[in-house]
């Protein structure tokens, strides 16, 4: 007989997979054998599952039910209650780059799509200079909300380490289910909520780091760009795109290695 006073076991490990997702890098794993024998406990009569079936589904599948975790979250109360919407994510699931943003800002907040202003404007224009369309890679930002700020005022306001922290996991999927073969982190802010990592970007960028072995190359944001107008400023952030379709072995034309010269 089930003890009413102790809390049925399956709920636990439930519960407590749930918490590992949400705070863990990794999503929880299992062995092949573990989930074979999982599998054995099924009755013949529920719908077969094998154990690559557990992974199964195309990546767009996979990302579904994490982008309608992100539309309903409310871990951040202040965020939740001041958000237009929730931002997950654009672009191509298959992608072999993502590119990482800070958060999203009024634009992105109003249209739920990352990298809609004029920031994300110049961020489509490098994309496709370097040869790609915009649906062709993935964009994602570390907050899925707009940081929220004082009524009336304008412009956007920097995520806080807590934000970012508890944010994290979400993109810490999307990126374990895409598997690009190279991130782009696009400013410090993307650096910090990545790799939890405080830099200058003059030390950080225009060199490989790794996340979780894959190639992450480290760059400008494209809003730091548009506060410096500098042929120079622009030549780093192209050098650093080079880097990224070097590693991609893509074909890249004299035109494109001399842009910004
Ligand atoms: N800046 C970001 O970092 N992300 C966006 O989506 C828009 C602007």
């Amino acid at each position: 007989m089930i003890d009413p006073m102790q809390e049925p076991g399956l709920d636990l490990v439930i519960s407590a997979l749930e918490r590992l997702r949400d705070e863990k890098e990794r999503t929880p794993c299992a062995s092949r054998a573990a989930l074979e024998r999982l599998l054995e406990t099924q009755p013949a009569s529920a719908p077969l599952a094998t154990p690559s079936a557990v992974q199964s589904g195309s990546k767009l599948e996979r990302l579904a039910p994490i982008r309608e975790r992100v539309s309903v979250c409310t871990k951040c109360p202040h965020l939740a209650s001041s958000r237009t919407q929730t931002v997950f994510g654009v672009g191509n699931p298959d992608a072999d780059i993502m590119f990482i943003g800070e958060a999203p800002g009024a634009d992105e907040d109003a249209r739920g799509e990352p990298f809609v202003g004029r920031a994300g404007q110049l961020l489509t224009k490098i994309i496709e200079t370097m040869g790609f369309a915009r649906g062709d890679v993935y964009i994602a930002n570390i907050l899925k909300c707009r940081p929220d700020t004082p009524k009336g005022s304008f412009g956007n306001r920097a995520p806080t380490p807590l934000e970012m922290q508890t944010c994290r996991p979400y993109l810490v999927e999307q990126i374990e289910i895409i598997q690009p073969k190279v991130l782009v982190a696009l400013g410090a802010a993307a650096v910090e909520g990545l790799l939890g990592e405080r830099g200058t970007m003059r030390d950080l960028r225009g060199r490989w780091h790794s996340y979780q072995e894959t190639p992450l190359m480290i760059t400008y944001h494209p809003a730091y760009l548009l506060r410096n107008q500098s042929l120079s400023e622009k030549r780093k952030v192209w050098e650093d795109m080079l880097l990224v379709l070097e590693r991609l072995e893509r074909p890249i034309t004299q035109k494109q290695r001399n842009y910004f010269l």
